[in-house]
């Protein structure tokens, strides 16, 4: 626990407030996106390093149990898949190796850039262990689903984010791993959406009022 304690203080990665992030044009961008971005905040190659390294954590705090990795639809596929080639790769190479089995659940918490009032949730026949998330704001559909996760009296659940957002709102709630802690602000790309868009773009960016009104509901 200690352990724990001190790596989640320790090697938080932190993208500061007055980020300034890095220029569209350095980047490889979807054409049909290059108006409505200001710039990549986190680029998609710092992504699969910070994902590579959260792999190797999970994998040596689980020390060898079975894991039921659970993906929380549809922000956090993408996510999901590169950490779980990760932790595979991993278990082909280690004495302690980790039998992994998947489930998906879908979640639905937000219109436009605003929260809506219900999370609904849908699908997910196994739920148990380790759930991975793309972005934590306030924590209220991930605290959702932890008590629907506990209906179910899982051994251990542990939940892995690849952001979380540094908002007044904030309940207070840290996910188990996080990948990066981000300003409060709007951000899309590498599956988060506005309004479904932006999924297919591999940078995590911010949104500027363009798209936002080009792709408002
Ligand atoms: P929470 O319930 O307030 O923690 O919100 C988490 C959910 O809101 C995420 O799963 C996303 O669907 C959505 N969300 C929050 N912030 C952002 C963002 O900056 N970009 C895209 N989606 C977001
Ligand atoms: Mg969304």
């Amino acid at each position: 626990m200690l352990k724990l304690m001190t790596r989640i203080l320790l090697w938080n990665f932190k993208i500061p407030d007055d980020e300034k992030g890095h220029d569209l044009n350095l980047f490889c961008v979807p054409k049909h996106y290059e108006e409505d971005l200001d710039r990549v905040i986190i680029p998609h190659g710092l992504i699969m390093d910070r994902t590579e390294r959260l792999a190797r954590n999970i994998v040596q705090d689980m020390g060898g149990c079975h894991i039921v990795a659970l993906c929380v639809l549809k922000g956090g596929y993408t996510f999901f898949a590169d950490l779980l080639d990760y932790m595979k790769a991993l278990n082909q190479n280690i004495d302690k190796s980790v039998p992994l089995t998947v489930d998906f659940i879908r979640l639905k918490s937000y219109c436009d850039d605003q929260s809506l009032v219900d999370v609904k949730v849908m699908g997910g026949d196994e739920l148990s262990a380790l759930t991975g998330k793309d972005i934590v704001e306030t924590g209220r559909t991930m605290q959702t689903l932890l008590s629907l996760l506990n209906k179910h009296n899982p051994k251990i659940v542990k939940v892995v984010s690849l952001l979380v957002k540094r908002t007044q709102k904030s309940s207070g709630y840290r996910p188990d791993y996080i990948g990066f802690e981000v300003p409060d602000k709007f951000l899309v790309g590498y599956a988060l959406d506005y309004n479904e868009y932006f999924r297919d773009l591999s940078h995590i960016c911010i949104l500027n009022e363009n798209g936002r009104e080009k792709y408002k509901k």
